[in-house]
C-alpha cells in the first residue's frame, strides 16, 4: 500500500530570486492559490493522506498556509466574508502534516532521504512542488495501481521539445507489452544532444524503500548536488523501474516564462478573469506588433 508522499520544498529557488530570498516558491500564486496547494489538493484527491513536507529554515509560510489562522477567521467573520471565510478554514483542516527539516540544502536526493524516518521502510510517493499535472490525482492513482500490479516503482513521464530536456531528468524506456514501459536509463538535465530521447521526468514518483539505500551512496552529480535521478539510475541496477506516460497538460512552474505561461493558461479557465485579460492582451500585442513592424 502506498500511504504517504514526501513533499521536498526546502530548495533555495535560486530561478527565482530575489523574489525567493524571503518567500518559499512553493507558495506563488497561480492567481490566488499558491503552487502548493494544487500538489496537496492533487494527492488528497487520489486518496493519499499522510503527507511530508521536507522543509527548510526560509519556508515557514508554508507551515502556515495549512495552519490555522484565528486572527484572520476572526476578521473574516467580523467583515462578513462568509465564502472567503470557509475557504481558509478548509485549507487549515486539509492535512495533518509531518515538516522534516533538512538542514542543509544538497540536492533533491538528499531531501528526499531526510525525509526516511518518516516514511520508514514502506514504498512511497514524491511529489515536486514546482509542476502541476491536469488531471494529476488520476496520474497519480494510476502510478499506485502500476506500483500495486508489479511492486516496484514508478515514475512519471512526458514528452518535451529536444531544446527543453536539459530542464529535466531525462529517461529511455522500453515498452514491455502494450502500455507498460520500463525504465532503461536516466540521465538528469542532459544536453539535447547527450539525451537518450525527450521524455522528462515530471516530478512524481512511486518509490520502493530500497530508494533510500541508494540515495546513501549516491555522490554528488549535476550542480554538485545529490541528485534523486542519479539514485534512480543506482536502483536500476538492483530493480526495476517501471515509467507511467503523461499525456495530458504539464504545467512547469519552476523558471519566470514557464510559471507565466501556468498563471496564463489558468486564468483563461476563470470566467471573472478571462475576458478582461484577454482584451488586455490583444490591444497589448498590437501596440508590441506596431513596435517591432516599424521600419
Ligand atoms: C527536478 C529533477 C528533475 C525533474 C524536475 C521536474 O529538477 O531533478 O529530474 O525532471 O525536477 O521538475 P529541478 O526542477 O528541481 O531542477
Amino acid at each position: 500500500m502506498v500511504r504517504k508522499a514526501v513533499l521536498p520544498v526546502a530548495g533555495w529557488g535560486t530561478r527565482f530570486l530575489p523574489a525567493t530570498k524571503a518567500m518559499p516558491k512553493e507558495m506563488f500564486p497561480i492567481i490566488d492559490k499558491p503552487v502548493i496547494q494544487f500538489i496537496v489538493e492533487e494527492l488528497l484527491e487520489a486518496g493519499i493522506e499522510n503527507i511530508i513536507f521536507v522543509t527548510g529554515r526560509h519556508k515557514r509560510p508554508i507551515e502556515h498556509h495549512f495552519d490555522i489562522n484565528t486572527d484572520l477567521e476572526k476578521h473574516l467573520e467580523e467583515a462578513g466574508k462568509r465564502e472567503v471565510l470557509e475557504n481558509i478554514r478548509e485549507i487549515s483542516h486539509m492535512i495533518n502534516p509531518i515538516y522534516v527539516r533538512q538542514k542543509e540544502q544538497l540536492g533533491l536526493g538528499h531531501a528526499v532521504l531526510t525525509a526516511e524516518p518518516a516514511v520508514g521502510g514502506e514504498p512511497f510517493l514524491v511529489s515536486l512542488g514546482d509542476i502541476i499535472l491536469e488531471k494529476g490525482s488520476e496520474i497519480v492513482r494510476g502510478m499506485v495501481d502500476t506500483f500495486q500490479r508489479f511492486g516496484k516503482s514508478v515514475i512519471a513521464l512526458h514528452e518535451v521539445e529536444r531544446e527543453e530536456v536539459k530542464k529535466y531528468g531525462i529517461a529511455k524506456v522500453k515498452e514491455i507489452e502494450e502500455g507498460v514501459y520500463i525504465v532503461e536509463d536516466l540521465v538528469e538535465k542532459p544536453s539535447p544532444e547527450e539525451a537518450p530521447s525527450n521524455l522528462a521526468i515530471v516530478g512524481r514518483y512511486v518509490f520502493t524503500p530500497k530508494i533510500f539505500e541508494m540515495l546513501r551512496d549516491t555522490k554528488p552529480g549535476k550542480g554538485g548536488e545529490i541528485q534523486l535521478t542519479d539514485a534512480m539510475r543506482l536502483l536500476l541496477k538492483e530493480e526495476v523501474i517501471y515509467a507511467y506516460k503523461v499525456e495530458t497538460r504539464v504545467y512547469d512552474t519552476g523558471n519566470p516564462v514557464d510559471y507565466l505561461k501556468t498563471v496564463f493558461e489558468f486564468a483563461m479557465k476563470r470566467e471573472d478573469i478571462k475576458e478582461e485579460l484577454l482584451a488586455y492582451l490583444r490591444n497589448a500585442i498590437s501596440k508590441q506588433t506596431q513596435l517591432i513592424d516599424r521600419p
